[in-house]
């Protein structure tokens, strides 16, 4: 009997060029997915390898997108029934306004992505986050597991200067 083979459906990566996103994006796109890539500027060559991947030529099409923009965001998860939001500001040394650098792409990106999502009726959203965000924190108990009840403290993370670990840690409590 012919085994019944669903339509693998559309799905949104943002920051599609990035580390982790363009593995994703290999991925998904192996597994039939029609892929939404959001990239800030489609024509940067550094953006090229997403093009040249498998399955790309048919089922990928890059947006551009900037977090903060809402329409742009809008747009590139219109019509997607899955989101993975990866896009954010890895910045971890040379920061000289962390607030607007880091905190308020991660923040107020997240939010517009969580809106468009919301708007699209998007089915599944998976917000990539990171160990950063809980594992600075000195007064935790030694041997004790590490969860949403431990998240990076603030205090340390500005005296220890790596403002990427407090971003982090905004982002996910939004305080
Ligand atoms: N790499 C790791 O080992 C690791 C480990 C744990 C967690 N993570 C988390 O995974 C996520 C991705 O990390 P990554 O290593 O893949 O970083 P990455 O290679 O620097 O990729 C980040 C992507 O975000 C995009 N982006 C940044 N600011 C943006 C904005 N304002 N609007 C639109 N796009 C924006 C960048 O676009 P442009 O190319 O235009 O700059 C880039 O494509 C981050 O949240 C990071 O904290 C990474």
């Amino acid at each position: 009997m012919e085994e019944h083979k669903s339509e693998t459906g559309r799905v949104c990566v943002t920051g599609a060029g990035g580390f982790i996103a363009s593995w994703l994006v290999k991925l998904l796109l192996s597994k039939g997915y029609k892929v939404h890539g959001t990239v800030r500027d489609p024509s940067n060559e550094k953006n090229d390898h997403l093009k040249k991947l498998d399955k790309a030529t048919e089922n990928l099409q890059l947006f551009k997108a900037e977090l903060l923009d809402y329409n742009t965001v809008e747009a590139a998860i219109s019509g997607c029934e899955g989101v993975f939001h990866v896009a954010s500001p890895v910045i971890l040394s040379g920061i000289s306004n962390p607030e607007e650098e880091l905190i308020k792409p991660a923040l107020v990106g997240t939010k517009n992505v969580l809106k468009a999502c919301s708007k699209a009726n998007v089915k599944r959203v998976v917000v990539v986050s990171s160990v950063a965000a809980i594992a600075s924190n000195p007064d935790w108990p030694q041997g004790t597991i590490m969860d949403e009840n431990c998240w990076s403290d603030e205090e340390f993370c500005k005296s220890t200067e790596v403002i990427y670990l407090l971003y982090l840690r905004i982002w996910i409590l939004g305080v």
